[in-house]
């Protein structure tokens, strides 16, 4: 049977620049040699650190010291180790978006965490409802533990939080004394719009945690990501870290690889992915243009498709799993778990013509599933 694979955030598979890294891979290791028999330590590789936090620096316009760097197996490492880290007994509470990373959702609520959620709007988060809903944990003795916000490409939604609004984020988390922890892993996947400076930036870092991946500007099979904070902070997220470093044998390849060229490398994933887009759009244009309404993501891998009300999303995912169409479904990427009527299609990974038979095939579906 075909497959339409719709399903997770990752990037195109072509783009993944095998020559490259097969001889950044001749370089680097032998500059390591007989030092891959020592631990990397819980911040890692060095070389992989310059590079990163030069990736920060151009993207955000300020200084950002490799020092500042803890290198993480994939972003998700450090999305765990915040909870770890700040958590302290089950049942104590993490702010979110109400549709965010099910990722997070799975980890934060495996390690005994109270999501409460913050409805969102076109431009992310809605302030009015977050500062309500701090002031109102706080006067219940439930001080959220952090805010974990995703906002940037948002995951699934694909907003964009303008600068404005992450000024006023900003102000509340800092008036009532509660962590920011941002998730910038789709920063770099930008197609159209203006760069919009990350929390860290307009904080400081003082009381912000940044996480950013490889992930999607790269490959998620070499599992690197890093949190980004300032020594106090840092400090107490590593303090709970126990794997003993990433691997320095991943990292120092891929850092003499983008040393020279992961600016290049990004520019070109973003031109793939970006015509990938448009297909997508041009697609459900044409085949659910009717019954259908979509996001208009200007960065990031993922699509969110507002379907009709009156759609079964069981008999959705039955008639979708028959004809090999693969897509998140909505109700995974809602704190409370409810069962929106929405799904996320994740268009870094087909290819064109799978996407544009995918949403033919995916439209048919729709509309067999109609109550
Ligand atoms: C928002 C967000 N955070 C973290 C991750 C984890 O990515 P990785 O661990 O591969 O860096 C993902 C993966 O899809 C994600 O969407």
């Amino acid at each position: 049977m075909k497959r339409y694979d719709f399903g997770a955030g990752r990037p195109d598979p072509a783009s993944f620049p095998v020559q490259g890294l097969v001889e950044a891979a001749i370089h680097a290791i032998p500059k390591i040699g007989g030092d891959f028999v020592l631990y990397p330590g819980d911040k890692g590789h060095l070389g992989l650190r310059e590079v990163m936090a030069a990736r920060e620096s151009k993207r955000e316009g300020v200084g950002v010291s490799p020092d500042d760097i803890a290198l993480m197996t994939g972003s998700m490492q450090a999305v765990t180790l915040m909870a770890e880290a700040f958590v302290e007994k089950p049942g104590d509470v993490v702010i979110t978006e109400e549709l965010t990373y099910s990722g997070t959702i799975g980890a934060y609520k495996k390690l005994g965490v109270e999501l409460v959620g913050i409805p969102l709007d076109e431009d992310g988060m809605r302030p009015d409802l977050l500062e309500e809903t701090v002031r109102r944990l706080i006067s219940e003795g439930r001080k959220p533990k952090f805010i974990y916000t995703l906002a940037t490409y948002q995951n699934p939604t694909g907003s964009v939080m303008p600068l404005d609004r992450r000024k006023e984020i900003l102000r509340i988390a800092n008036h009532y004394d509660v962590i920011l922890v941002e998730d910038n892993c789709y920063g770099d996947v930008r197609f159209e719009g203006e760069h919009v400076p990350a929390f860290y930036t307009l904080d400081g870092g003082e009381n912000v945690l940044y996480i950013c991946s490889l992930s999607k500007v790269l490959a998620p099979g070499v599992r690197l990501g890093y949190l980004l904070a300032k020594p106090p902070m840092m400090r107490r997220a590593l303090d709970r870290r126990y794997d003993g470093g990433n691997s320095v044998l991943a990292a120092c390849i891929v850092g003499e690889y983008f040393r020279e060229s992961m600016w290049d490398h990004i520019g070109k994933i973003c031109r793939i992915i970006q015509e990938k887009r448009d297909t997508l759009f041009h697609s459900l244009e044409k085949h659910l243009g009717d019954i259908a309404t979509w996001s208009h993501p200007v960065g990031g891998l993922f699509l969110w498709l507002k379907l009709p009300e009156t759609t079964d999303m069981d008999r959705l995912q039955k008639l979708a799993g028959e004809k090999g169409v693969v897509y998140a479904r909505g109700k995974g990427f809602h704190v409370y778990g409810e069962d929106v009527k929405c799904i996320r299609l994740a268009f870094g990974y087909p290819g064109l013509d799978e996407i544009r038979e995918g949403v033919e095939v995916l439209a048919q579906c729709v509309r067999g599933a109609q109550a």
